[in-house]
């Protein structure tokens, strides 16, 4: 979704905010655009396409010459992606210019309203609408100006702002959609993500709904909606800049691949002492386990699947029923919860607008919830009565793949932690359990030596020319196959199903011809035989098969025309060793055909709309 980044200091505005573009680029975008403010005024170069051609456009950012300015990265919602749509807008009059993440509901109302008072708008987007009613409400004072704005306007909203009668100022103020303040050394940014900032500094403050920033080089003051200044806290974001850079991998996604044992050792070994698990001190007493009817578990895209995962683990050891719901269906289906119900809402970003909406919803309904989250202090950690960080680090890439496997890996202690508590296993499966989970990071490492990884490499290049491909699996290996076809459609745009195995012989078998792949998984012990008769049915019939299974469980290969094998670890923890082979798969289909593989078309890495 869209990135903002804003700076002001003793350098150049632009070639920073450049830089800052850059970093927001994994979001996903269409258009990007700066505007500075200097002593003559406002300068905007805005442009469709890569930054790269607001880089060269700019020449590096030296022809918008200023201390203070403002940075966007569209990704188009109103109107099409063009220069004109992009950010920064500009009042009328040339005084205002703003960035805008989010969605400003009544925009047609004030655009209408702006008109017949004489503002001829250039663009077709909602966003204008804040620079023009600025331009409209200014009553000589820009902070008073800002309360106005958001006094009339309706919806979600993180606002930059520069003002040409103020060039050592930077303003901001946000709701529903995130922004933070990084604070520097005679230089200060405002970013809609950390990662735009984190090569300046790991200061930062998050601006609170409805409160708004006023920004200059030395100092940064903080107003509540009422206009009364308040004091913020910052707190430092220990993420490593090299963390978000691509340490000499050709993609992001590659490079966080091979993060993921360090990833899930950061997950899950702090947390487990001796035979002890801690919840990072969360507690869940017997008794209120006991008291519930059951567990809600709420996400989107990988976050659901990873959630399926849980909800398969949850229910197994610890016998409580565990629903898992899509976040974008969970709001409208007016969810039956409250006390007796324990909601966990899983997110990498933690600003996920459906999951986020979900979240408050549940709370306000009178559960208790639980956030799973990556990135520290997003929204959803902030707003859940309790979060378990994933630590994965930051994840750049769309398609997520260390945030998903850590997000399975901090439900498994979730999951092992009730069972244990409540005694719903036994204390010889939980130590094994408990120790299958401690070794994870070994397997994931065993998974990236070289020959599976040049196994996945080979087989994804014989498949990359494929139109359609099944995933097969039941129980644990269905929930798997989910995250598994959508790993590979979102990066390699091969269109690709998930099915539980049993469903097949119900109508889609029916699709299954010569050489349609199918790639079917077989890690589950005690569902070993009845996929590989699923198996046997699609191969039967012509269809090429590809399996997945550990290797002391391959004989399936018999079977299958290929087999990718996992290393040997408890059915359990096999969801894990299987995205890994699966994200690799993808991977390489994705480079094959020539994909943006970071940067999949029309996707955004948070979606921060409903
Ligand atoms: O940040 P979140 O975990 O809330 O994001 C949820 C989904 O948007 C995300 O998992 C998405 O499906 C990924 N692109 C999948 O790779």
């Amino acid at each position: 979704m869209c990135g903002i980044i804003g700076y002001i200091g003793r350098g150049q505005a632009a070639p920073v905010m450049l830089d800052g573009l850059k970093r927001l680029e994994y979001r996903g975008y269409d258009s990007s655009g700066m505007a500075v403010v200097g002593e003559s005024g406002i300068s905007v170069c805005k442009t469709e396409g890569k930054i790269s051609r607001l880089d060269e456009k700019t020449d590096g950012g030296k022809t918008l010459v200023g201390f203070c300015g403002i940075g966007h990265t569209r990704w188009a919602t109103h109107g099409a992606p063009s220069d004109i749509n992009s950010h920064p807008h500009l009042s009328c009059d040339g005084r205002f210019a703003v960035v805008h993440n989010g969605i400003i509901e009544n925009h047609a109302e004030l655009r209408a309203m702006l008109e017949t008072h004489g503002y001829a708008f250039k663009s077709e987007t909602d966003s204008e609408v804040a620079a023009q009613l600025l331009q409209y409400l200014f009553d000589g004072d820009v902070k008073s100006t800002i309360r106005a704005l958001i006094e009339r306007i309706k919806g979600s909203y993180a606002f930059g702002i520069i003002f040409s009668g103020a060039p050592d100022r930077l303003y901001a103020v946000r709701k529903d959609n995130p922004l933070v303040i990084g604070l520097g050394n005679g230089e200060n940014y405002i970013a809609s993500d950390v990662a735009a900032a984190l090569a300046h500094t790991h200061e930062f403050v998050i601006l609170g709904d409805g409160e708004i920033a006023e920004i200059t080089a030395d100092e940064t003051h903080y107003y509540s909606t009422d206009g009364k200044q308040i004091d913020k806290e910052p707190y430092t974001v220990d993420w490593d800049i090299t963390r978000a850079e691509k340490g000499g991998y050709p993609h992001f996604m590659l490079k966080e691949i091979y993060d993921q044992p360090k990833a899930l050792t950061d997950t899950v070994r702090p947390r487990i002492h001796e035979d002890e698990i801690d919840l990072d001190g969360i507690t869940f007493s017997r008794e209120y386990l006991d008291g519930l009817s059951g567990v809600d578990i709420v996400g989107c895209g990988s976050a659901y699947h990873a959630g399926i995962v849980g909800k398969q683990f949850i229910e197994k050891h610890c016998r409580i029923r565990v629903d898992c719901t899509l976040a974008s269906e969970y709001i409208y289906k007016n969810p039956i919860t409250g006390k007796d119900r324990l909601t966990v809402i899983i997110s990498q970003s933690g600003e996920t607008a459906d999951s986020l909406a979900a979240l408050r919803l549940a709370k306000k309904l009178g559960s208790r919830t639980l956030a799973v989250v990556n990135v520290v202090q997003s929204a959803i950690a902030r707003e859940a009565d309790d979060v378990l960080y994933t630590r994965a680090g930051p994840e750049i890439a769309v398609a997520t793949t260390k945030g998903y496997t850590t997000q399975v890996a901090a439900l498994y202690l979730i999951g092992l932690k009730f069972a244990i508590t409540r005694g719903t296993i036994t204390k010889k499966r939980y130590s094994a359990l408990l120790s299958a989970l401690s070794d994870l990071p070994d397997k994931v490492e065993e998974q990236l030596k070289e020959t599976p990884v040049a196994n996945a490499h080979t087989y994804a290049e014989a498949f990359s020319n494929q139109h359609c491909v099944f995933f097969i699996g039941r129980g644990a290996d269905y929930a798997a196959s989910l995250e598994g076809a959508l790993k590979l459609k979102e990066i390699s745009y091969v269109h690709a199903e998930a099915y539980a195995a049993g469903e097949l012989k119900h109508g889609t078998i029916s699709l299954v011809e010569k050489g349609t792949l199918t790639i079917a998984i077989a890690t589950q012990s005690e569902l070993y035989d009845k996929t590989e008769s699923n198996v046997r049915s699609v191969s039967s019939r012509g269809g090429t098969v590809l399996a997945i299974a550990s290797r002391e469980n391959s004989k399936v290969r018999a079977f299958a025309d290929g087999l990718l094998t996992i290393p040997d670890c408890d059915d359990d923890m096999s969801p894990v060793l299987t995205a890994v082979v699966l994200q690799l798969f993808a991977y390489y289909v994705a480079f094959k055909r020539g994909c943006d593989i970071d940067k999949p078309r029309n996707l955004a890495k948070s979606v921060t709309v409903e």
